[in-house]
Protein backbone atom coordinates (compact mmCIF):
# COMPACT_ATOMS: atom_id res chain seq x y z
CA UNK A 1 0.00 0.00 0.00
CA UNK A 2 2.38 2.82 -1.12
CA UNK A 3 0.11 5.67 -1.05
CA UNK A 4 -0.79 4.86 2.93
CA UNK A 5 1.59 6.04 6.10
CA UNK A 6 0.61 6.16 9.54
CA UNK A 7 -0.03 9.69 9.04
CA UNK A 8 -1.44 10.16 5.26
CA UNK A 9 -4.94 10.70 6.82
CA UNK A 10 -4.01 14.22 7.98
CA UNK A 11 -4.39 15.27 3.80
CA UNK A 12 -8.01 13.83 4.40
CA UNK A 13 -11.12 15.91 5.55
CA UNK A 14 -11.79 15.17 9.25
CA UNK A 15 -15.03 15.16 11.26
CA UNK A 16 -15.17 15.05 15.07
CA UNK A 17 -11.35 16.98 15.20
CA UNK A 18 -10.34 18.39 18.42
CA UNK A 19 -8.63 21.62 18.60
CA UNK A 20 -5.43 22.37 20.69
CA UNK A 21 -4.54 25.76 21.06
CA UNK A 22 -0.69 24.61 22.09
CA UNK A 23 1.11 22.86 19.09
CA UNK A 24 4.65 22.57 20.95
CA UNK A 25 2.43 20.59 23.49
CA UNK A 26 0.76 18.50 21.30
CA UNK A 27 3.70 17.77 19.36
CA UNK A 28 6.18 17.04 22.74
CA UNK A 29 2.83 14.69 23.37
CA UNK A 30 3.00 12.66 20.34
CA UNK A 31 6.77 12.24 20.86
CA UNK A 32 6.47 10.58 24.07
CA UNK A 33 3.62 8.39 23.06
CA UNK A 34 5.61 7.16 19.87
CA UNK A 35 8.72 6.02 21.91
CA UNK A 36 6.24 3.85 24.79
CA UNK A 37 5.90 0.51 24.09
CA UNK A 38 2.91 -1.48 22.47
CA UNK A 39 0.01 -1.84 24.47
CA UNK A 40 -0.75 -5.06 22.74
CA UNK A 41 1.23 -6.93 20.29
CA UNK A 42 0.64 -8.47 16.44
CA UNK A 43 0.81 -11.36 17.39
CA UNK A 44 -2.60 -10.70 19.75
CA UNK A 45 -4.14 -9.57 17.02
CA UNK A 46 -3.41 -11.80 14.45
CA UNK A 47 -4.43 -14.24 16.80
CA UNK A 48 -8.16 -12.13 17.31
CA UNK A 49 -7.95 -11.75 13.72
CA UNK A 50 -8.42 -15.64 13.36
CA UNK A 51 -10.90 -15.66 15.99
CA UNK A 52 -13.00 -13.30 14.15
CA UNK A 53 -12.36 -15.56 10.79
CA UNK A 54 -14.27 -18.06 12.12
CA UNK A 55 -16.96 -15.61 13.61
CA UNK A 56 -17.33 -14.69 9.77
CA UNK A 57 -17.92 -18.79 8.90
CA UNK A 58 -20.34 -19.31 11.44
CA UNK A 59 -17.69 -21.14 13.92
CA UNK A 60 -17.90 -18.89 16.28
CA UNK A 61 -19.80 -16.02 18.24
CA UNK A 62 -18.25 -12.57 19.55
CA UNK A 63 -19.63 -10.78 22.68
CA UNK A 64 -18.06 -7.22 23.05
CA UNK A 65 -19.16 -4.94 25.97
CA UNK A 66 -17.80 -2.10 28.08
CA UNK A 67 -18.12 1.50 28.98
CA UNK A 68 -19.77 3.77 26.62
CA UNK A 69 -17.00 6.46 27.60
CA UNK A 70 -14.56 5.01 29.86
CA UNK A 71 -12.62 7.31 32.51
CA UNK A 72 -9.63 7.53 34.17
CA UNK A 73 -11.18 7.20 37.10
CA UNK A 74 -12.27 3.45 35.93
CA UNK A 75 -9.24 2.31 36.16
CA UNK A 76 -9.63 0.08 39.65
CA UNK A 77 -9.54 -3.07 40.81
CA UNK A 78 -13.25 -3.52 41.87
CA UNK A 79 -14.50 -2.19 38.70
CA UNK A 80 -12.07 -4.08 36.46
CA UNK A 81 -12.78 -7.61 37.52
CA UNK A 82 -16.80 -6.44 37.95
CA UNK A 83 -16.54 -6.02 34.23
CA UNK A 84 -14.13 -9.03 33.68
CA UNK A 85 -16.39 -11.23 35.56
CA UNK A 86 -19.76 -10.23 33.77
CA UNK A 87 -18.35 -10.41 30.33
CA UNK A 88 -17.54 -14.38 31.54
CA UNK A 89 -20.84 -14.93 32.77
CA UNK A 90 -22.57 -13.42 29.36
CA UNK A 91 -20.08 -15.51 27.52
CA UNK A 92 -20.92 -18.75 29.46
CA UNK A 93 -24.66 -18.69 29.00
CA UNK A 94 -23.61 -17.82 25.30
CA UNK A 95 -21.68 -21.27 24.65
CA UNK A 96 -24.20 -22.94 26.69
CA UNK A 97 -26.66 -21.55 24.20
CA UNK A 98 -24.84 -21.25 20.82
CA UNK A 99 -22.83 -24.67 21.45
CA UNK A 100 -19.66 -22.25 20.03
CA UNK A 101 -16.47 -20.62 21.33
CA UNK A 102 -17.26 -17.06 22.48
CA UNK A 103 -14.33 -14.19 21.60
CA UNK A 104 -14.63 -11.81 23.91
CA UNK A 105 -13.40 -8.31 22.96
CA UNK A 106 -14.03 -5.92 25.81
CA UNK A 107 -14.59 -1.88 25.79
CA UNK A 108 -11.41 -1.19 27.66
CA UNK A 109 -8.03 -0.14 28.30
CA UNK A 110 -8.51 3.20 25.59
CA UNK A 111 -12.02 3.79 25.37
CA UNK A 112 -12.09 7.25 26.28
CA UNK A 113 -12.49 9.26 23.79
CA UNK A 114 -15.87 10.37 22.23
CA UNK A 115 -17.35 11.70 19.15
CA UNK A 116 -20.11 14.51 20.19
CA UNK A 117 -23.35 15.80 18.05
CA UNK A 118 -22.36 18.55 19.17
CA UNK A 119 -18.86 20.90 19.65
CA UNK A 120 -20.34 23.01 22.28
CA UNK A 121 -22.66 23.51 25.01
CA UNK A 122 -23.96 25.74 27.76
CA UNK A 123 -24.54 25.17 31.02
CA UNK A 124 -25.81 27.86 33.62
CA UNK A 125 -25.69 30.51 30.75
CA UNK A 126 -21.93 29.64 30.07
CA UNK A 127 -21.21 27.93 27.33
CA UNK A 128 -18.21 26.37 26.73
CA UNK A 129 -16.71 22.95 25.02
CA UNK A 130 -18.35 19.83 24.93
CA UNK A 131 -17.08 16.89 26.83
CA UNK A 132 -14.74 14.69 24.22
CA UNK A 133 -13.15 11.91 26.81
CA UNK A 134 -10.87 11.84 29.63
CA UNK A 135 -8.10 11.87 27.16
CA UNK A 136 -9.41 15.09 25.80
CA UNK A 137 -11.12 17.53 28.28
CA UNK A 138 -12.33 17.55 31.33
CA UNK A 139 -15.63 16.72 32.29
CA UNK A 140 -16.56 19.37 34.62
CA UNK A 141 -18.50 21.86 33.42
CA UNK A 142 -16.27 24.83 33.53
CA UNK A 143 -14.33 26.54 29.99
CA UNK A 144 -11.54 25.93 31.32
CA UNK A 145 -11.83 22.50 32.24
CA UNK A 146 -13.18 21.75 28.62
CA UNK A 147 -10.27 22.68 27.15
CA UNK A 148 -8.39 20.20 25.61
CA UNK A 149 -5.11 19.32 26.87
CA UNK A 150 -2.77 17.17 24.89
CA UNK A 151 -1.14 15.97 28.40
CA UNK A 152 -4.26 13.84 28.60
CA UNK A 153 -3.20 11.60 25.56
CA UNK A 154 -0.13 10.71 27.74
CA UNK A 155 -2.49 9.89 30.47
CA UNK A 156 -4.45 7.83 28.09
CA UNK A 157 -1.96 5.87 27.60
CA UNK A 158 -0.65 5.30 31.07
CA UNK A 159 -4.48 4.40 32.98
CA UNK A 160 -4.58 1.92 29.94
CA UNK A 161 -1.80 0.42 30.64
CA UNK A 162 -3.01 0.11 34.00
CA UNK A 163 -5.51 -1.07 33.81
CA UNK A 164 -4.72 -3.98 30.90
CA UNK A 165 -1.90 -5.06 33.46
CA UNK A 166 -4.50 -5.71 35.69
CA UNK A 167 -6.80 -7.63 32.98
CA UNK A 168 -3.84 -9.41 32.24
CA UNK A 169 -2.59 -10.47 35.57
CA UNK A 170 -6.08 -11.24 36.83
CA UNK A 171 -6.56 -13.62 34.05
CA UNK A 172 -3.25 -15.31 34.46
CA UNK A 173 -3.86 -15.52 38.40
CA UNK A 174 -7.39 -17.32 37.05
CA UNK A 175 -10.46 -15.35 37.34
CA UNK A 176 -11.52 -17.33 34.63
CA UNK A 177 -11.11 -20.49 35.77
CA UNK A 178 -14.32 -22.43 34.61
CA UNK A 179 -13.89 -24.59 37.80
CA UNK A 180 -15.28 -21.74 39.84
CA UNK A 181 -17.99 -19.52 37.43
CA UNK A 182 -20.32 -19.71 40.93
CA UNK A 183 -17.08 -17.53 42.15
CA UNK A 184 -17.55 -14.66 39.55
CA UNK A 185 -20.74 -13.71 41.90
CA UNK A 186 -23.83 -12.47 40.73
CA UNK A 187 -24.94 -9.12 41.99
CA UNK A 188 -27.60 -9.14 45.26
CA UNK A 189 -29.84 -7.35 42.84
CA UNK A 190 -30.34 -10.24 40.42
CA UNK A 191 -33.65 -11.65 40.02
CA UNK A 192 -34.19 -15.14 41.44
CA UNK A 193 -35.11 -16.66 37.72
CA UNK A 194 -32.08 -15.13 35.97
CA UNK A 195 -30.04 -16.54 39.41
CA UNK A 196 -31.57 -19.81 39.01
CA UNK A 197 -31.03 -20.00 35.02
CA UNK A 198 -27.30 -19.24 35.54
CA UNK A 199 -26.70 -21.54 38.21
CA UNK A 200 -28.34 -24.59 36.70
CA UNK A 201 -25.78 -23.99 33.71
CA UNK A 202 -23.05 -23.42 35.96
CA UNK A 203 -23.91 -26.85 37.61
CA UNK A 204 -24.11 -28.55 33.98
CA UNK A 205 -20.49 -27.26 32.96
CA UNK A 206 -19.39 -28.24 37.08
CA UNK A 207 -20.64 -31.93 36.04
CA UNK A 208 -18.43 -32.01 32.97
CA UNK A 209 -15.36 -30.70 34.21
CA UNK A 210 -15.35 -33.43 37.14
CA UNK A 211 -16.10 -35.72 34.23
CA UNK A 212 -13.27 -34.32 32.56
CA UNK A 213 -11.30 -34.19 35.66
CA UNK A 214 -11.67 -37.95 36.12
CA UNK A 215 -11.12 -38.61 32.82
CA UNK A 216 -7.73 -36.56 33.18
CA UNK A 217 -8.87 -34.80 29.84
CA UNK A 218 -9.03 -31.31 31.86
CA UNK A 219 -5.70 -30.13 31.17
CA UNK A 220 -6.19 -27.81 28.80
CA UNK A 221 -5.40 -23.95 28.67
CA UNK A 222 -8.91 -23.34 27.53
CA UNK A 223 -10.68 -24.58 30.75
CA UNK A 224 -8.40 -22.37 33.49
CA UNK A 225 -7.98 -19.17 31.34
CA UNK A 226 -9.48 -17.35 28.24
CA UNK A 227 -8.66 -14.72 26.55
CA UNK A 228 -10.18 -11.43 26.74
CA UNK A 229 -9.18 -8.74 23.61
CA UNK A 230 -9.20 -5.40 24.01
CA UNK A 231 -10.73 -2.35 22.01
CA UNK A 232 -12.28 1.19 21.57
CA UNK A 233 -13.06 3.76 18.78
CA UNK A 234 -10.13 5.20 17.04
CA UNK A 235 -11.42 8.81 16.78
CA UNK A 236 -8.24 10.29 18.34
CA UNK A 237 -5.93 9.86 15.11
CA UNK A 238 -3.04 11.69 16.36
CA UNK A 239 -2.79 9.20 19.63
CA UNK A 240 -3.41 6.23 16.88
CA UNK A 241 -1.12 7.19 14.60
CA UNK A 242 1.64 6.95 17.24
CA UNK A 243 0.91 3.21 18.00
CA UNK A 244 0.44 2.06 14.78
CA UNK A 245 3.71 0.08 13.96
CA UNK A 246 5.93 -1.92 11.01
CA UNK A 247 6.13 -5.73 11.38
CA UNK A 248 8.97 -6.47 9.42
CA UNK A 249 8.35 -10.31 10.10
CA UNK A 250 7.81 -12.83 7.04
CA UNK A 251 4.41 -13.83 6.23
CA UNK A 252 2.53 -15.95 8.46
CA UNK A 253 3.23 -19.40 8.31
CA UNK A 254 0.05 -21.06 9.71
CA UNK A 255 0.61 -23.91 7.85
CA UNK A 256 -2.06 -25.91 5.62
CA UNK A 257 -2.23 -28.97 7.69
CA UNK A 258 -3.09 -26.62 11.51
CA UNK A 259 -5.69 -24.56 9.07
CA UNK A 260 -7.16 -27.64 8.02
CA UNK A 261 -7.31 -29.65 11.43
CA UNK A 262 -9.23 -26.17 12.44
CA UNK A 263 -12.02 -25.98 10.33
CA UNK A 264 -12.53 -29.62 10.61
CA UNK A 265 -12.13 -29.46 14.16
CA UNK A 266 -15.32 -29.69 16.22
CA UNK A 267 -16.63 -26.27 18.45
CA UNK A 268 -15.05 -27.48 21.39
CA UNK A 269 -13.47 -24.05 22.81
CA UNK A 270 -10.37 -26.03 23.81
CA UNK A 271 -9.56 -26.63 20.41
CA UNK A 272 -10.22 -23.16 19.13
CA UNK A 273 -7.86 -22.06 21.49
CA UNK A 274 -5.01 -24.42 20.47
CA UNK A 275 -5.81 -23.30 16.80
CA UNK A 276 -6.29 -19.76 17.18
CA UNK A 277 -2.78 -19.43 19.17
CA UNK A 278 -0.54 -20.51 17.10
CA UNK A 279 2.37 -18.54 17.65
CA UNK A 280 3.36 -18.38 13.31
CA UNK A 281 4.87 -15.28 13.09
CA UNK A 282 2.15 -12.07 12.19
CA UNK A 283 2.32 -10.78 8.49
CA UNK A 284 4.25 -7.88 7.52
CA UNK A 285 2.06 -5.10 7.81
CA UNK A 286 1.21 -1.80 9.73
CA UNK A 287 -0.45 -2.68 13.43
CA UNK A 288 -2.22 -0.54 15.75
CA UNK A 289 -0.55 -1.65 18.82
CA UNK A 290 -3.04 0.66 21.26
CA UNK A 291 -5.76 -2.24 21.16
CA UNK A 292 -6.34 -5.42 19.93
CA UNK A 293 -9.47 -4.58 17.50
CA UNK A 294 -10.33 -0.95 16.81
CA UNK A 295 -13.43 0.72 14.99
CA UNK A 296 -14.78 3.81 12.83
CA UNK A 297 -17.95 5.50 14.96
CA UNK A 298 -20.92 6.08 12.70
CA UNK A 299 -20.41 9.48 12.79
CA UNK A 300 -16.48 9.29 11.17
CA UNK A 301 -16.71 6.98 8.77
CA UNK A 302 -17.47 8.89 5.71
CA UNK A 303 -15.51 7.28 2.67
CA UNK A 304 -13.39 9.83 1.36
CA UNK A 305 -12.37 11.07 5.16
CA UNK A 306 -9.94 10.79 8.11
CA UNK A 307 -10.70 8.12 9.41
CA UNK A 308 -11.44 6.07 6.64
CA UNK A 309 -8.05 6.45 5.20
CA UNK A 310 -6.33 5.87 8.31
CA UNK A 311 -8.23 2.50 8.97
CA UNK A 312 -7.59 1.24 5.18
CA UNK A 313 -3.65 0.37 6.16
CA UNK A 314 -3.94 -1.26 9.67
CA UNK A 315 -3.61 -4.88 9.45
CA UNK A 316 -5.65 -4.90 12.99
CA UNK A 317 -9.46 -6.79 12.59
CA UNK A 318 -11.13 -3.54 12.03
CA UNK A 319 -15.05 -2.22 13.07
CA UNK A 320 -17.50 -0.04 11.24
CA UNK A 321 -20.41 1.34 13.05
CA UNK A 322 -23.68 1.59 10.41
CA UNK A 323 -26.66 3.87 11.28
CA UNK A 324 -29.70 4.11 9.06
CA UNK A 325 -27.98 6.85 6.97
CA UNK A 326 -25.91 4.20 5.19
CA UNK A 327 -26.41 3.48 1.82
CA UNK A 328 -26.03 -0.14 0.97
CA UNK A 329 -23.86 1.51 -2.35
CA UNK A 330 -21.78 3.34 -0.05
CA UNK A 331 -21.04 0.03 2.76
CA UNK A 332 -19.97 -1.73 -0.27
CA UNK A 333 -17.62 1.16 -1.09
CA UNK A 334 -16.58 1.09 2.04
CA UNK A 335 -15.90 -2.64 2.22
CA UNK A 336 -13.86 -2.40 -1.03
CA UNK A 337 -11.94 0.51 0.02
CA UNK A 338 -10.81 -1.02 3.84
CA UNK A 339 -10.54 -4.33 2.84
CA UNK A 340 -9.84 -4.45 -1.24
CA UNK A 341 -8.61 -8.32 -0.52
CA UNK A 342 -12.05 -9.13 0.67
CA UNK A 343 -10.14 -10.84 3.77
CA UNK A 344 -12.90 -13.04 5.58
CA UNK A 345 -13.42 -11.64 9.33
CA UNK A 346 -11.58 -8.80 8.89
CA UNK A 347 -14.27 -6.32 8.79
CA UNK A 348 -16.77 -6.14 11.54
CA UNK A 349 -19.91 -4.62 10.65
CA UNK A 350 -21.31 -3.27 13.86
CA UNK A 351 -25.01 -2.15 12.71
CA UNK A 352 -27.21 0.60 15.45
CA UNK A 353 -30.58 1.42 13.17
CA UNK A 354 -32.68 1.11 16.12
CA UNK A 355 -35.76 -1.02 17.02
CA UNK A 356 -37.83 0.60 14.90
CA UNK A 357 -35.82 0.72 11.61
CA UNK A 358 -33.71 -2.19 11.75
CA UNK A 359 -36.27 -4.36 9.14
CA UNK A 360 -36.26 -1.25 6.84
CA UNK A 361 -32.42 -1.34 6.44
CA UNK A 362 -30.76 -4.37 7.33
CA UNK A 363 -31.89 -6.64 4.78
CA UNK A 364 -30.86 -4.61 2.20
CA UNK A 365 -27.17 -4.22 3.42
CA UNK A 366 -26.78 -7.62 3.83
CA UNK A 367 -28.30 -8.34 0.56
CA UNK A 368 -25.72 -5.90 -1.07
CA UNK A 369 -22.63 -7.03 1.31
CA UNK A 370 -23.53 -11.07 0.00
CA UNK A 371 -23.39 -9.79 -3.71
CA UNK A 372 -20.53 -7.97 -3.13
CA UNK A 373 -18.44 -11.21 -2.25
CA UNK A 374 -17.35 -9.38 1.55
CA UNK A 375 -18.17 -11.96 4.17
CA UNK A 376 -17.68 -9.62 7.22
CA UNK A 377 -19.14 -10.19 10.48
CA UNK A 378 -22.50 -9.15 10.87
CA UNK A 379 -22.39 -7.59 14.54
CA UNK A 380 -25.70 -5.74 16.28
CA UNK A 381 -25.19 -2.75 18.38
CA UNK A 382 -29.07 -3.11 19.85
CA UNK A 383 -27.97 0.39 21.92
CA UNK A 384 -26.87 3.34 19.99
CA UNK A 385 -29.84 3.74 17.97
CA UNK A 386 -32.31 3.16 20.72
CA UNK A 387 -30.95 6.38 22.93
CA UNK A 388 -34.10 8.73 24.32
CA UNK A 389 -34.32 11.31 26.94
CA UNK A 390 -37.30 10.95 29.63
CA UNK A 391 -39.35 13.93 29.80
CA UNK A 392 -37.19 15.53 32.48
CA UNK A 393 -33.92 15.07 29.90
CA UNK A 394 -32.78 11.74 31.17
CA UNK A 395 -30.68 10.06 28.48
CA UNK A 396 -31.82 6.22 28.67
CA UNK A 397 -32.45 3.84 26.48
CA UNK A 398 -35.63 0.68 27.22
CA UNK A 399 -34.82 -2.69 27.53
CA UNK A 400 -38.20 -3.70 25.37
CA UNK A 401 -36.32 -1.84 22.48
CA UNK A 402 -32.92 -3.37 22.96
CA UNK A 403 -34.14 -7.15 23.13
CA UNK A 404 -36.02 -5.82 20.24
CA UNK A 405 -33.78 -4.21 18.02
CA UNK A 406 -31.19 -8.07 18.93
CA UNK A 407 -34.16 -10.39 18.18
CA UNK A 408 -34.75 -8.56 14.96
CA UNK A 409 -31.11 -9.10 13.74
CA UNK A 410 -31.41 -12.62 14.79
CA UNK A 411 -34.35 -13.35 12.73
CA UNK A 412 -33.46 -11.16 9.47
CA UNK A 413 -29.80 -12.79 9.22
CA UNK A 414 -31.25 -16.08 9.77
CA UNK A 415 -34.31 -15.54 7.35
CA UNK A 416 -31.69 -14.28 4.35
CA UNK A 417 -29.30 -17.17 5.02
CA UNK A 418 -26.62 -14.98 7.02
CA UNK A 419 -25.57 -15.04 10.43
CA UNK A 420 -25.20 -12.69 12.90
CA UNK A 421 -21.68 -13.31 14.87
CA UNK A 422 -21.99 -11.20 17.90
CA UNK A 423 -23.65 -8.05 19.56
CA UNK A 424 -21.93 -4.76 20.65
CA UNK A 425 -23.39 -3.84 23.94
CA UNK A 426 -22.50 -0.96 26.29
CA UNK A 427 -22.64 -2.65 29.86
CA UNK A 428 -21.16 -2.42 33.30
CA UNK A 429 -20.82 -5.25 35.99
CA UNK A 430 -22.30 -2.50 38.65
CA UNK A 431 -26.22 -2.05 39.38
CA UNK A 432 -26.11 0.78 38.02
CA UNK A 433 -29.48 2.41 36.78
CA UNK A 434 -29.43 4.20 33.45
CA UNK A 435 -31.77 1.98 31.04
CA UNK A 436 -35.11 1.21 31.87
CA UNK A 437 -37.05 -1.98 31.96
CA UNK A 438 -35.90 -5.47 32.16
CA UNK A 439 -36.81 -8.01 34.60
CA UNK A 440 -35.70 -5.94 37.47
CA UNK A 441 -38.77 -3.65 36.07
CA UNK A 442 -36.32 -0.33 36.36
CA UNK A 443 -38.95 2.87 35.75
CA UNK A 444 -38.15 6.27 34.69
CA UNK A 445 -38.48 7.85 38.48
CA UNK A 446 -36.04 4.90 39.25
CA UNK A 447 -33.38 6.45 36.97
CA UNK A 448 -31.76 9.01 39.32
CA UNK A 449 -30.56 6.09 42.19
CA UNK A 450 -27.49 4.81 40.56
CA UNK A 451 -27.16 7.07 37.50
CA UNK A 452 -23.36 6.96 36.56
CA UNK A 453 -22.57 7.39 33.20
CA UNK A 454 -20.59 10.47 31.70
CA UNK A 455 -22.19 9.48 28.46
CA UNK A 456 -24.62 6.65 27.10
CA UNK A 457 -26.48 4.52 29.11
CA UNK A 458 -25.45 1.26 30.20
CA UNK A 459 -26.90 -2.30 31.16
CA UNK A 460 -26.59 -2.71 34.72
CA UNK A 461 -25.01 -6.33 35.29
CA UNK A 462 -28.76 -8.38 35.13
CA UNK A 463 -30.22 -6.61 32.02
CA UNK A 464 -26.84 -7.60 30.47
CA UNK A 465 -27.54 -11.36 31.76
CA UNK A 466 -31.05 -11.47 30.39
CA UNK A 467 -30.09 -10.58 26.86
CA UNK A 468 -27.14 -13.15 26.73
CA UNK A 469 -30.03 -15.60 27.92
CA UNK A 470 -32.02 -14.07 24.81
CA UNK A 471 -29.32 -15.09 22.43
CA UNK A 472 -28.90 -18.09 23.68
CA UNK A 473 -32.44 -19.34 23.93
CA UNK A 474 -32.20 -18.19 20.16
CA UNK A 475 -29.69 -20.83 19.49
CA UNK A 476 -30.79 -23.52 21.59
CA UNK A 477 -34.34 -23.11 19.52
CA UNK A 478 -32.15 -23.94 16.35
CA UNK A 479 -30.17 -26.56 17.93
CA UNK A 480 -33.47 -27.98 18.51
CA UNK A 481 -33.28 -28.63 22.02
CA UNK A 482 -35.83 -28.21 24.59
CA UNK A 483 -35.00 -25.00 26.57
CA UNK A 484 -35.99 -26.80 29.81
CA UNK A 485 -34.02 -24.00 32.19
C1 LIG B 1 -20.25 4.31 20.76
O1 LIG B 1 -20.10 3.12 20.43
O2 LIG B 1 -20.12 4.71 21.92
C2 LIG B 1 -20.71 5.28 19.73
C3 LIG B 1 -20.52 6.58 19.85
O3 LIG B 1 -21.35 4.68 18.73
P1 LIG B 1 -21.87 5.22 17.31
O4 LIG B 1 -20.65 5.62 16.55
O5 LIG B 1 -22.53 4.01 16.74
O6 LIG B 1 -22.83 6.33 17.56
CO1 LIG C 1 -22.10 5.07 23.41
Amino acid sequence: MEDWSPTSWTTKPIKQDVTYDDPEAVKAALEKLKKLPPLVTPQEIVNLKKCLRNVALGKAFVLQGGDCAELFDYCNQDKIEAKVKLLLQMSLVLIWGANKPVVRIARIAGQFAKPRSSPTETVDGVTMLSFRGDNINGFAATPESRRPDPSRLVSAYFHSAATLNYLRAALSSGIADLHSPLDWGLGHVITPSIKQKYERIVNRVTDSLRFMRTVGLDRDRGVHTVDIYTSHEGLSLEYEQCFTRLMRHPPDALSESEESRFSSSSSSTARHRRASSTSSPPPRGYYDTSAHFLWIGDRTRQVNGAHVEFFRGLSNPIGIKIGPTMTAEELVQLLDTVNPSKEIGKVTLITRYGASKIAQHLPGHIAAVQKSGHLPVWQCDPMHGNTQSTPSGIKTRHFSDIMSELKQALEIHRAMGSFLGGMHLELTGEAVTECVGGAGGLTEEGLSERYETFCDPRLNEKQALELAFLVAGFYREELEEPTDI
